[in-house]
């Protein structure tokens, strides 16, 4: 794991509304084909800290580096190109389009010049995701809160990355529709897709990931392999709900 080429390098990253500093100092690092966990409390600037790397918010401090390039301030759209893709929390499906059109959108920046490379990685998309295939023409506003979650993953694929960044994927759905989200996860990353996700589940978070960064008030509070912090007291009592 430690000898990974990083795909992902951030540096000393700092995130701003204003006043407030929701991220500070924050360095983290995602290697190449590596599956890497975020987890932490309400509030602990995980959201911000993935806007930041997906290109939706500024940092006011720091610097993000993919792919050796320095992207720290790239617009969202230059970073799909490169090879960011994000799952924002709340999916941020278009509820007034079809499924199809919210699809495409994850290949705008290609849909003019590579037909046939888009209608194949549509293609890789449905077969991933079979129920979209049935609710292609439906508008994004009638699937139910997992098929949006999936709808958010495919659209994110459209854009062929190199890494996807989710954040909160199991907010809201049910177990079942959690147990068929994940292995699909699993399979891309496998495929070669690195994965950064945020998961406020840490007891799924810790199973499927290779590595997880535990995040407090705006830094990282611990790091390591996630068999190991999945044992570790401090990770046991805050985040996976043990008492002794
Ligand atoms: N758009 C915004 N404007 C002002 N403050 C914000 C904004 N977004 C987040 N914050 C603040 O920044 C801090 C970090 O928020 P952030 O959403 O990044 O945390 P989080 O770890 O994702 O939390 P959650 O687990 O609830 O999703 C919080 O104090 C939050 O209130
Ligand atoms: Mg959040």
């Amino acid at each position: 794991m430690g000898e990974q080429k990083s795909l992902l390098e951030v540096s000393d990253l700092r995130v701003s509304y204003g006043r407030i500093e929701a991220v500070r100092t924050l360095s983290l690092k995602v290697g190449a084909g590596e599956f890497v966990g975020v987890i932490g409390s309400n509030g602990a600037g995980k959201s911000s800290t993935m806007r930041a790397i997906a290109g939706s918010v500024p940092p006011s401090g720091g610097r993000i580096e993919f792919k050796g390039a320095d992207v720290t301030s790239l617009p969202s759209y230059e970073k799909v190109a490169r090879g960011i893709a994000m799952v924002p929390e709340g999916r941020m499906i278009f509820g007034n389009q079809t499924v199809r059109d919210n699809l495409l959108l994850g290949a705008y920046t290609r849909i003019g010049h590579d037909k046939a490379g888009v209608a194949e990685d549509m293609e890789r998309a449905l077969s991933l995701f079979p129920r979209l295939r049935e609710r292609l023409e439906q508008l994004g506003a009638s699937l139910s809160g997992g098929e949006q979650q999936m709808l958010a993953i495919a659209r994110g694929l459209l854009s062929r990355p190199k890494l996807l960044v989710i954040d909160e994927l199991s907010l809201g759905l049910a177990p079942k529709i959690i147990e068929q989200i994940f292995p699909i996860l699993i399979d891309l990353n496998r495929q070669g897709l690195a994965v950064l996700l945020v998961e406020q589940m840490a007891s799924y978070a810790l199973a499927v990931t290779q590595r997880t960064y535990v995040m407090e008030n705006g830094s990282i509070l611990l790091e390591g392999p996630s068999q190991e912090l999945a044992t570790d007291r401090r990770v046991l009592d805050a985040y996976l709900g043990r008492r002794h």
